[in-house]
């Protein structure tokens, strides 16, 4: 599994890819299978006037190569966004990457060779493992709860594999929706502190809060033990792909360096873009408007499964993110829902698509954010209809 051609059997399109490509032939799906945004909530007008802005304030900077680490500008910023959430990192430890796979790709060059494990929760984000396996890592999955990574499994897993890093989604996590509390991430630090280990905090969807009070990131209880990815795609634009990283000390060089051989730095003229949305009063109101706009689809799918869906299904209600997840009973088989569910014209993500090993055929991942909010209770319905078929 070495070889470069091996390791094409491990980015091989997946699930999620395979939903991608159907959907763009099938406008007419009701589609809660992936995690992109709204296209309404896509600010195209605000996007074309802060690049004027960008182009005026910046001039051939924002349209020169530039350093690896990102452009200085956005740098500044992404220190002041990171700092509202409890993230007091030092300047020199930011990376501006391209998108949030992009940082956690280059996080991989840096820390991966075949025989290297990483621990990841149960349920996780499957493209990552896709990634990880790219790289020749074994990847392992713990035990985990509804509040995420369970320690006692997470101490036995350190002491056993010696992983190169411990993957987490703490906060809304893609594809549960659940989010760790304070309690369970000051464990988890614990653990990782005394273990020496170090966890990447994957955490792109934080900035989608609907309800609760905000957690500290993961990072700042195991600051020395974190790598922090977090990205302007779910709130700003995927298409702009700005990806920040708070990186631990023994990464920048070879970060940077190996960021070099790939694509010397991530775009300048849209680094320049983001940093005009953060720095500027439009891109709060754009994040409100965008927030109240999910909050409204969160409300309807809830409301919606509880009036359609049979009483032998439960699910998750998070508090923020794109995703909630529904399991079903016993012999409920999510993976062969799937075809006929395209067929009447909705479409989901088995849950399967999130384990790594054994993974279960009763569950289902639903994401609120795509779906228009006057078509959801319908596509629910056609859904739970589906459901209820011997
Ligand atoms: C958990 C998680 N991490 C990372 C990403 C990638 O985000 P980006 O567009 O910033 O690369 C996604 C996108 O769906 C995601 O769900």
């Amino acid at each position: 599994m070495s070889s470069a051609l091996g390791r094409v059997a491990e980015v091989r399109s997946g699930p999620i890819d395979d939903a991608f490509a159907t959907l763009v032939r099938r406008p007419d799906v009701i589609s809660f299978a992936v995690g992109a945004p709204d296209p309404a909530l896509l600010p195209g007008d605000l996007i074309a006037s802060l690049a004027a802005d960008a182009i005026a304030k910046y001039g051939s900077a924002a349209l020169q190569y530039g350093l690896t680490q990102g452009f200085p500008p956005l740098l500044d910023q992404a220190g002041i966004l990171l700092s509202n959430r409890g993230i007091g990192c030092r300047p020199e430890q930011l990376h501006i990457a391209t998108g949030g796979s992009g940082a956690l790709h280059n996080v991989c060059m840096a820390l991966l060779a075949p025989g290297s494990v990483v621990l990841v929760e149960t349920p996780t984000y499957g493209p990552a493992v896709k990634v990880f396996r790219s790289h020749g890592a074994t990847v392992v999955a713990v035990e985990s709860d509804d509040r995420g990574i369970m320690p006692d499994a997470l101490d036995v897993a350190l002491a056993q594999h010696d992983p190169a890093f411990v993957y987490l989604l703490p906060t809304f996590q893609n594809p549960t929706g659940r989010t760790m509390p304070t309690r369970r991430r000051e464990q988890i630090a614990e653990v990782i502190t005394r273990r020496g280990a170090l966890v990447v905090e994957d955490d792109v969807y934080v900035d989608l809060r609907y309800w609760g009070e905000s957690l500290p990131a993961f990072w700042s209880f195991a600051p020395e033990h974190t790598v922090y990815i977090t990205s302007l795609s779910k709130t700003l634009a995927p298409a702009l792909r700005i990806g920040i990283a708070v990186l631990t000390d023994n990464l920048r060089e070879p970060v940077f360096a190996l960021k070099q051989g790939i694509d010397m730095q991530t775009s300048a003229f849209n680094q320049a873009i983001a940093a005009e949305f953060l720095a500027s009063p439009v891109g709060s109101a754009h994040l409100e408007r965008v927030v109240a706009a999910y909050a409204a689809k969160l409300d309807t799918v809830v409301t919606a499964l509880a009036k359609h869906f049979p009483a032998e299904f439960t699910w998750t209600v998070p508090d923020g993110g794109m995703f909630l997840w529904v399991d079903g009973p016993a012999g409920f088989d999510a993976d062969a829902l799937l075809g006929p569910a395209l067929e009447s014209g909705v479409a989901f993500l088995p849950g399967s698509a999130f384990f790594t090993d054994a993974a279960p055929r009763n569950a289902m991942r639903l994401s609120f954010a795509g779906a228009p909010l006057g078509e959801i209770d319908r596509g629910i319905a056609v859904l739970a209809r589906l459901c209820e078929l011997p």
